[in-house]
């Protein structure tokens, strides 16, 4: 028998059934849903991760799409679920969709969408702010203030790493990871050495005249280097930032040996997705590297952290928060829904990541399209340059 839920009701003769599995931020999402005719429904249970079952029940016997979250399990099961209820489409509200089985999705000729470019600088400000509160102790230094022990400054106070001048290295150089190397190059004059399996020409073009522009200031230039391997990254980096999609080739990227390969004082952040990182391995290496550094957003198995790691005063841990900026999260809702409802009214696909500001405009009404649905060419779904 279904479960009572505590469902929010928008427009409740709209012809088309959209649930959200949770309250989203921002209104203008339910608006341009109620606008063209959806019924939207928003589950306030309360429960931070809904399991499938719950999901089931929120599909019911007639759902035309649902916009969920990057903690559920979209697989197989909830896939022929959306498809019995006549659903076409599912998006998440992230970019990243490392919870969602494509293919399983392509079976049921569901559209899968996914939120990218609207994060991008609100996630490379989180991991800039990590890397900043790694490097200057801030977190411990707060602690210690408020546990009432400062009694006076003291020359080795608190005293932590001066970024100017060191190299920052970037894994995964894609929109994330290039606007943070762009912030802690011209924000920190960080020299860059980044690895990516393709070049990124505009982020060396940017480095390049930035150090031009020092150079003729009378100021050390800084300078950018292509990476080989990702282990020269980890040798040569004093702060490493990590940007790649969890797949299987990048699961526990960071290993033990990995970690043993970076320097001894050396800053890791991570704002991808947790198990990129070995998290036993890492807090051995934390244990026995003190001045070794780390900025957590992502965890290997949320929401737990494993054994060790929340003691560890050289670890900085925030709980998944890199997108948490209320224009970023509006713009994330927004995406999710008119991925959804450009699916059900049949219109085409946009797909240009770095062009989704005309959908964000709160002035004029979106594009008749999806912003972002990432099998569109799995399922033959017309794609427009708009
Ligand atoms: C995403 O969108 O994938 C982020 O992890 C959410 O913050």
């Amino acid at each position: 028998m279904a479960k009572p839920m505590a469902i929010e009701v928008y427009n409740p003769n709209g012809k088309y059934r959209v649930v959200s599995t949770k309250p989203m931020p921002g209104t203008r999402w339910i608006n341009l849903l109620v606008d063209q005719g959806c019924r939207v429904e928003i589950c306030h249970l309360k429960k931070t991760i809904l399991s499938v079952e719950d999901i089931i029940d929120l599909i019911g016997n007639k759902c035309d799409g649902v916009i969920g979250q990057l903690t559920e399990d979209w697989g197989e099961t909830l896939f022929s679920a959306l498809s019995k209820a006549g659903g076409k489409a599912f998006s998440n509200m992230a970019v990243g969709y490392n919870n969602v089985d494509v293919e399983a999705a392509n079976k049921y000729s569901i559209a899968v969408g996914n939120t990218p470019g609207v994060l991008t600088e609100t996630t490379a400000e989180l991991a800039a702010s990590l890397s900043l509160a790694a490097a200057r102790r801030i977190v411990e230094a707060d602690g210690f203030m408020r546990a009432g022990l400062y009694e006076g400054w003291l020359p080795h106070l608190f005293v932590g790493n001066l970024l100017k001048g060191q190299t920052v290295g970037v894994i995964g150089a894609g929109r994330i990871g290039s606007a943070y190397a762009r912030m802690m190059v011209e924000g920190f004059k960080m020299n860059l050495i980044y690895f990516d399996l393709y070049q990124s020409t505009r982020l060396e073009k940017f480095v390049t005249a930035y150090g031009q522009f020092l150079k003729a200031n009378g100021e050390q230039p800084v300078t950018w280097k292509r990476a080989s391997s990702m282990e020269e990254v980890l040798r040569e980096a004093d702060l490493i930032s990590l940007h790649p999609v969890l797949d299987k080739t990048t699961y526990h990227l960071v290993n033990k040996e990995r970690l043993a390969m970076m320097k001894k004082e050396a800053i890791l952040v991570n704002c991808s997705r947790g198990p990129v990182i070995d998290e036993v391995a890492l807090v051995d290496h934390l244990r026995e590297n003190p001045m070794f550094r780390v900025g957590l957003d992502v965890f290997e198995e949320e929401p737990f952290m494993k054994p060790g790691l929340a003691d560890m005063k050289n670890a900085i841990v925030v709980p998944h928060i890199a997108s948490a900026s209320k224009w970023t999260r509006e713009g994330m809702a927004t995406l999710a829904a008119l991925n959804v409802l450009g699916r059900i009214k049949g219109y085409p696909i946009l797909s240009d990541p770095n062009r989704v500001d005309p959908f964000l405009n709160e002035n004029s009404s979106p594009p008749n399209a999806s912003p972002s649905i990432v099998n569109s060419k799995a399922l033959g779904l017309p794609v427009s340059k708009l």
